[in-house]
């Protein structure tokens, strides 16, 4: 986590603070992402691009056509392959309305999560939320739902208008405290180069545990899997043990074999799937060596 309070008056364009990400940003790199937010933190003194943005997607409803925002709370501002830069609207919940737990999950208040990339934020609108700052080492999780996790607690700090906050991705986690009034962020999001290849995580800070997951690319995955273990056939499983045979992703790898296995179970399952199936058991390949595997239970180790 890297936390700034540039003293700067200058101000940049929308155009120009892109140009200065995509020449200055190895998006890889979490140095090269703290060094270059001045630059974000410059584009938060032009206080006319958001408005004029949103004038113009107000001009499109007035004709009656449709605006592209993400979700209510995020405003999409630019867009290429390696960055995009969002605007996150952070609003006050109406406190005794039916609908306050749906919104607190929307804006995510009270939930503490990672991010499977790095981004940087500043400050633009409204007092700023406060946020509560915890890192752990993604590395030595496995992802299990109730898998204990040795969280660090860093601290509380607020997004007031103008500081920045740089998070590191699948390192710092966070739990965002709803402002006490209206407030706005700018942020910019990277995109690791072989694309987001690690889960996101929601984590129980008082029993220091991962309690879920997020829509992650792999959460997503898995989810697919949960749901054709249940539906599925014997096809099903070949597709299962070819997943697990040429995944990169050592969850995938590990989540399709346990999918696998729910088949083996079944009396009927024709004998090839059986036999490939205990190959992975004998299997000493060193590119699945340390990605965990099942034990004949089906457990993973
Ligand atoms: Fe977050």
């Amino acid at each position: 986590m890297f936390i700034k309070d540039y003293n700067i008056d200058n101000s940049i364009s929308l155009e120009e603070c892109v140009k200065n990400i995509r020449e200055n940003v190895d998006p890889e790199d979490f140095g090269s992402i703290c060094d270059a937010s001045i630059y974000l933190r410059m584009l938060a003194n032009n206080r006319t691009f958001l408005y004029e943005k949103l004038s113009a997607e107000l001009f499109l409803l007035s004709k009656g056509e449709s605006v592209d925002l993400r979700t209510p709370q995020s405003i999409q501002v630019y867009d290429e392959d390696t960055f995009y830069i969002r605007a996150n609207i952070w609003p006050k919940i109406n406190r005794g309305q039916t609908v306050s737990g749906h919104e607190k999950n929307l804006f995510s208040y009270e939930m503490a999560h990672d991010h499977n990339f790095h981004f940087m934020t500043v400050g633009y609108f409204g007092p700023g939320y406060e946020t509560d700052i915890y890192n752990y080492d993604y590395n030595k999780c496995l992802g299990f739902h109730g898998e204990s996790i040795d969280l660090t607690y860093i601290g509380r700090e607020k997004l007031v208008p103008g500081r920045v906050f740089v998070y590191e991705g699948s390192k710092d986690v966070h739990i965002q405290r709803e402002p006490s009034s209206l407030s706005i962020s700018l942020n910019i999001l990277f995109n690791p180069k072989e694309g987001k290849q690690k889960q996101q995580y929601r984590f129980d800070v008082k029993n220091k545990i991962i309690s879920g997951s997020l829509n992650d690319e792999i959460s997503c995955r898995l989810f697919i899997m949960d749901v054709l273990k249940e539906i599925g056939n014997e096809k099903t499983c070949e597709l299962l043990l070819d997943v697990a045979r040429n995944t990169n992703c050592g969850r995938t790898h590990v989540y399709a074999l346990r999918a696998a296995s729910t088949f083996m179970l079944n009396e009927n399952t024709n004998k090839h799937f059986r036999k490939e199936f205990s190959r992975f058991f004998e299997d000493r390949d060193p590119v699945h060596a340390g990605r965990g595997s099942l034990d004949e239970s089906g457990r993973l180790y």
